[in-house]
């Protein structure tokens, strides 16, 4: 029984090595990709995301969304991923184009022609999400759940309170989590613990075709420090994949769209302000020893 997924990202490092996870794992039915403008422009996202699935030989369709915020002006992150978004390896020119449809009218369309509530997950900003539920709210019941890389209990990584994928369009996030659909938050509280370690960066590198890709994006990926990478957008897969690897506390979630708390997700951890009403499962734990060992057998089962 596989889970059919849509991947909505802004490759990202890190998005790379997401994708590589859910395009290769059996369990997986990964039936679109859209990007978004985030940690690097959309044109470049959507390019990162076809070289992507053109490396692995898929035929995924892969749709250009989003190129800024709804309201906020577009702040990229190639600080972090370079100014490609995927540094370190050479995908060669040859990896074809995006659909003509936008993310928008892809995500409509696949998920309404789905034979069963699909699974979003979205590891770049929400904005194409914001706009697909404000142009066709009737997708809403046809999402089984949405497993969103993105927000923050404790510290922020743009602000002291605000998380990347948030803090990029506050207001689309804000839109995403007031849906009703059911949401997973993979945030900074578990994504910072689970560091892809120095000795599992060097397997990587003697692990074939793939692993000698991850490696060299990788070692250009400059979030972390001496004790290793974090992989954010990854721990979506591992959460579909070992939810029991995974602690995770409910609540209502909700998100400032102004002021310097901007981009805050701020969770009402006692239920004490509504009602007793919770609209998300938020990842407050992780097994890291069992990350690493779970992304080298990821990486090592993959046929070259
Ligand atoms: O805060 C981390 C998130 O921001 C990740 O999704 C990373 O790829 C960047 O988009
Ligand atoms: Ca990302």
């Amino acid at each position: 029984m596989t889970t059919k997924i849509i991947m909505d990202t802004d490759p990202g490092i890190d998005d790379a090595a997401a994708l590589t996870m859910a395009i290769n794992d059996p369990a997986l039915d990964l039936k679109l990709v859209t990007a978004v403008a985030g940690n690097v422009t959309v044109d470049k996202t959507t390019a990162n995301a076809l070289k992507i699935v053109n490396f692995f030989k898929q035929d995924i369709p892969v749709a250009a969304g989003a190129k800024q915020p709804l309201i906020k002006p577009f702040e990229d992150a190639a600080r972090i991923h370079g100014e490609s978004g995927m540094p370190g390896y050479d995908f060669g020119d040859d990896y074809g184009e995006p659909i003509a449809k936008s993310a928008v009218e892809a995500l409509h369309d696949e998920i309404m022609a789905a034979d069963e509530p699909i699974t979003l997950v979205p590891t770049g900003s929400y904005t194409n999400i914001a706009l697909l539920f404000s142009q066709y709210p009737e997708v809403k019941d046809h999402i089984k759940e949405i497993v969103a890389m993105g927000g923050t209990l404790s510290k922020g990584n743009m602000t002291s309170a605000a998380e990347f994928n948030v803090f990029t369009d506050p207001h689309a996030a804000k839109i995403m989590y007031d849906s009703g659909v059911p949401i997973v938050m993979v945030g900074l509280d578990i994504t910072l613990k689970a560091l892809l370690t120095p000795d599992t960066l060097d397997k990587l590198a003697t692990m074939g075709r793939a692993g000698e890709m991850l490696h060299d994006l990788i070692t250009h990926y400059n979030d972390g420090d001496e004790n290793g990478h974090p992989m954010h957008d990854v721990n979506t897969i591992f959460y579909l994949l070992h939810p029991e690897a995974i602690t995770t506390e409910e609540m209502w979630v909700d998100v400032q769209t102004e002021g310097p708390a901007m981009g805050e997700t701020v969770g009402d951890i006692r239920g004490a302000y509504h009602d007793g009403k919770t609209n998300a499962k938020v990842c407050v734990d992780i097994d890291t020893d069992y990350f690493n060992k779970w992304f080298l057998e990821e990486v090592s089962a993959i046929k070259d």
